[in-house]
C-alpha cells in the first residue's frame, strides 16, 4: 500500500511543513494519508466526505468516471448475468465465489435461519397498521439483539459469521412480515424448499388459503435487483454501519442503523421517490415543467433517480437495470405510462445542458422502481427490498472493519464557529 511518494504541506505563515505519504491501492486513485497534519495542530475539513477515504477495503471497487463496479474484482454486469444472489453473498463475505459443494453448504446454513423467534411477531402488534415498512424494519432488526444475544462476541470471527447468517436469512422474513402486517394479512412462514428469492416472494404474496407459485420472470428479475444492490463501497448507510460497529455495538444494532440511513430519499429511499415523481408528472406532456423545476434553485424538487456522488458518467447498475426493465415488461406484456414517461425523461434530461454540465445521469434507482412495480411489489416496500439486498454488503463491510486489528472508534472533529468563551454574569 505504501509507496515512496510523499505530499508536502507547507504553510505561508512559516509553520513547519508536514509530509504525508501517498498510499497506492490495487486499482484506483492514490490516497494521501493525512494523519500527520495533526502534528501541525490542524484538522482537515471535508463536509460530506467528498475527498475523504474513510478506510481501506478489499470488498467493492467503484470508478465513478469510467462507470465501473466490481465485487471482489468481478464486474457487476457479469455477476448480475451469471450468478445467484446467494453466490454473490458468499463472494462478498468470503472473498471468493463458492464451488458447488461450498454453495450447497452455504445455502443449507442460510435455510436454517429463515424463521424469526415466534415472540417477534408480537413486536408488529405495537406498530400502527399504516406504519411504513422501513419504520418496522428499523425497529425489528434492532430488536433481533433482544432475541439472539448468544454468540454475539464481535471479536470472534465465528460469532460474526453466525450474525451474517442470521441477518441474511431473517431480514427477508422480517421484510415480508412488515408488508403482511401493513396489509392486515397473516404472516407466512418461510418455505425452505424454495430458493432464497422465491421464498421471499412466497412470504410476501402467498396466503394460507391457496397455493402460490412465484412467476419465474419475477424471481430472476428480483434476483438481479438484489445482486445489483448488494454492496456499494463506503456509501452513507455502509459508513453508518461501520461507524456504529466501531463502538463495539452488536451487529443487529449496526445493521438497524444502516437501515435508518438507507431510508433517506437522497439514498435508498430514492427508488420509492422515483415512482412518486413519475406519478406526479402523470403524462409525457408535463415532463418539461418538471425538468424546469429540477433546475430551479428556488425549488426543492429534484429529478429522483438522477445523479450520484461517485458516478459522474454512468451508473453501471442502471444499464443492467434498464435492460432488465425492458425484458420484464416485454415478457410480462406490460406497457406502463410510467415507463413511457421514464424513457422520455431520460432522453430529454440526457440532452439538457444543466444535467450534462453537472454529470447527472440515471442511477440504479431510476429503473429499479419501475421493475419492482411491474413485479407487483408495492412502492412502500421498495426501500425495504433495497435493505434486504444491502444487508450482505453492510455485514461484510462491518466484518472487514471488525477484523482489522488496527481498528479505532470513529470520532471526527470539527471547525468550531460558535461563541467564544464567555462567563455567566449571575
Ligand atoms: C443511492 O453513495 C452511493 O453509493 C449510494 C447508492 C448505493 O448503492 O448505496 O448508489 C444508492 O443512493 C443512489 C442515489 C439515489 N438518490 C437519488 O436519486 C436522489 C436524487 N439525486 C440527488 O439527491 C443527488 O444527485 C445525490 C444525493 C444522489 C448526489 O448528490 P451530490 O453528489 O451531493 O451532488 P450535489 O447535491 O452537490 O449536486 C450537485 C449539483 C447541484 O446543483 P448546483 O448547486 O451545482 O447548481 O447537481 C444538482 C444540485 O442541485 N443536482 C440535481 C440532482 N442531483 C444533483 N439537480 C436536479 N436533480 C437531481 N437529481
Amino acid at each position: 500500500m505504501t509507496q515512496n511518494v510523499k505530499a508536502t504541506l507547507s504553510f505561508s505563515d512559516g509553520r513547519p511543513a508536514v509530509e504525508m505519504p501517498l498510499l497506492k491501492g490495487q486499482i484506483g486513485p492514490d490516497v494521501m494519508d493525512i494523519r500527520p497534519v495533526t502534528n501541525a495542530g490542524i484538522f482537515t475539513y471535508d463536509p460530506g466526505f467528498l475527498a475523504t477515504a474513510s478506510t481501506k477495503s478489499a470488498i467493492t471497487y467503484i470508478d465513478g468516471d469510467e462507470g465501473l463496479l466490481y465485487y471482489r474484482g468481478y464486474p457487476i454486469e457479469q455477476l448480475a448475468e451469471r450468478c445467484s444472489f446467494l453466490e454473490t453473498c458468499y463472494l462478498l463475505w468470503y472473498g471468493e465465489l463458492p464451488d458447488k459443494e461450498r454453495l450447497e453448504a452455504y445455502e443449507t446454513r442460510i435455510r436454517k435461519h429463515t424463521m424469526v423467534h415466534d415472540q417477534m411477531s408480537r413486536f408488529f402488534q405495537g406498530f400502527r397498521r399504516d406504519a411504513h415498512p422501513m419504520a418496522v424494519m428499523c425497529g425489528t432488526i434492532g430488536a433481533l439483539s433482544a432475541f439472539y444475544h448468544d454468540h454475539l462476541d464481535v471479536n470472534l470471527p465465528e460469532d460474526r459469521e453466525l450474525s451474517m447468517f442470521r441477518l441474511v436469512s431473517k431480514v427477508p422474513t422480517i421484510a415480508a412480515m412488515s408488508y403482511k402486517y401493513n396489509q392486515g394479512l397473516p404472516f407466512m412462514y418461510p418455505n425452505n424448499q424454495l430458493s432464497y428469492v422465491a421464498n421471499f416472494l412466497h412470504m410476501m404474496f402467498a396466503t394460507p388459503c391457496e397455493p402460490y407459485f412465484a412467476n419465474p420472470i419475477a424471481v430472476r428479475a428480483l434476483e438481479r435487483i438484489m445482486i445489483l444492490h448488494a454492496d456499494h463501497e463506503q456509501n452513507a448507510s455502509t459508513s453508518t454501519v461501520r461507524l456504529a460497529g466501531s463502538t463495539g455495538a452488536n451487529p443487529f444494532a449496526c445493521i438497524a442503523a444502516g437501515v435508518a440511513a438507507l431510508w433517506g430519499p437522497a439514498h435508498g429511499g430514492a427508488n420509492e421517490e422515483v415512482l412518486k415523481m413519475l406519478d406526479e408528472i402523470g403524462e409525457v406532456k408535463n415532463i418539461d415543467k418538471f425538468i424546469a423545476r429540477a433546475k430551479d434553485k428556488n425549488d426543492s424538487f429534484r429529478l429522483m433517480g438522477f445523479g450520484h456522488r461517485v458516478y459522474k458518467n454512468r451508473d453501471p447498475r442502471a444499464g443492467v437495470m434498464r435492460q432488465t426493465c425492458h425484458e420484464v415488461l416485454g415478457e410480462m406484456g406490460i406497457t406502463t405510462e410510467q415507463l413511457e414517461i421514464a424513457m422520455r425523461l431520460e432522453e430529454i434530461a440526457l440532452k439538457d445542458d444543466y444535467f450534462i454540465e453537472r454529470k447527472l445521469y440515471p442511477n440504479v434507482d431510476f429503473y429499479s422502481g419501475i421493475v419492482l412495480k411491474a413485479l407487483g411489489i408495492p412502492v412502500k416496500m421498495f426501500t425495504a427490498i433495497f435493505a434486504m439486498s444491502r444487508t450482505i454488503g453492510w455485514i461484510s463491510q462491518w466484518n472487514e472493519f471488525m477484523s482489522d486489528p488496527e481498528r479505532k472508534i470513529g470520532r471526527p472533529r470539527q471547525l468550531y464557529v460558535g461563541a467564544a468563551r464567555r462567563d455567566l454574569n449571575r
